[in-house]
């Protein structure tokens, strides 16, 4: 009994040891991060811009490399990219990294989450499919947009019927008025999509609601 104890707390001791030798090692070798910076600062549609990748002094760099939404921009080895004019195509999300002079690759930099235009007109579904729909369930909707942080707008015969920050949005069939043709649009910190696809909801049979 008590030498099993012993044993267990010499390999717990070991084990810690271990983890501290290749924790020192490891954080002496580490490449540091290099940190992308902008011009202009707020860039907007149709202004030129240049991402800097920025690594740490001291380091002599052989390379850099440059990602878009996580694929590498092949071509694109220096500290700088410039996107002449800014187009809806260049949003997205901007990494960089480097390699030092015995070709040792950096850990990413910070992620450059570049946004200069509204989203794509999103695709709106109804659940069930319809084209008729019953008065005895609920009709969803869902609003399928690109992109984050948008905010979802639904609309019935064009007139706006709901904001929300989720693409879902629910009729309960309780008047015949509630048919008509949905809509929906997204909208960004740059603005509002065009209008979706159109889904015509008719609604069919007694209300029991
Ligand atoms: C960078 O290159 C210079 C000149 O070859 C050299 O003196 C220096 O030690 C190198 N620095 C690093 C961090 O390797
Ligand atoms: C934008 O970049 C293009 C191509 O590099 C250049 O011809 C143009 O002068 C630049 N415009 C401005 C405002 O800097
Ligand atoms: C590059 O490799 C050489 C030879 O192994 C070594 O002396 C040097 O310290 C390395 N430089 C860096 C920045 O790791
Ligand atoms: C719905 O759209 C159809 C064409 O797709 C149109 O004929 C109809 O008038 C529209 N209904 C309303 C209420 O706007």
């Amino acid at each position: 009994m008590g030498l099993q104890v012993q044993i267990t707390i010499v390999v717990v001791q070991s084990t810690c040891l271990l983890l501290a030798l290749f924790g020192g090692v490891n954080t002496q070798t580490r490449l540091a991060n290099p940190v992308i910076a902008s011009t202009p600062l707020v860039p907007e549609l149709g202004q030129n811009l240049t991402l800097h990748c920025n690594a740490p002094a001291g380091v002599n760099v052989s390379r850099f490399s440059w990602l878009k939404n996580f694929a590498v921009l092949v071509g694109n080895e220096g500290p700088s990219i410039s996107l002449n004019p800014l187009t809806k195509s260049d949003d997205g999300v901007y990494v960089c990294l480097y390699f030092n002079e015995n070709n040792s690759q950096s850990p990413e930099s910070n992620q450059y989450d570049l946004l200069v235009s509204p989203p794509d007109p999103p695709v709106l579904e109804a659940n069930p499919p319809g084209p008729l729909f019953q008065t005895s369930g609920y009709v969803y909707l869902t609003c399928k947009t690109s992109g984050n942080n948008v905010q979802t707008y639904f609309f019935r015969n064009g007139v706006l019927i709901t904001t929300q920050t989720w693409s879902t949005y629910y009729i309960y069939p309780n008047s015949r008025s509630l048919s008509g043709n949905y809509t929906c649009s997204a909208r960004n910190s740059k603005g509002q999509s065009e209008p979706s696809n159109i889904v015509k909801i008719i609604f069919v049979g007694k209300f029991i609601y």
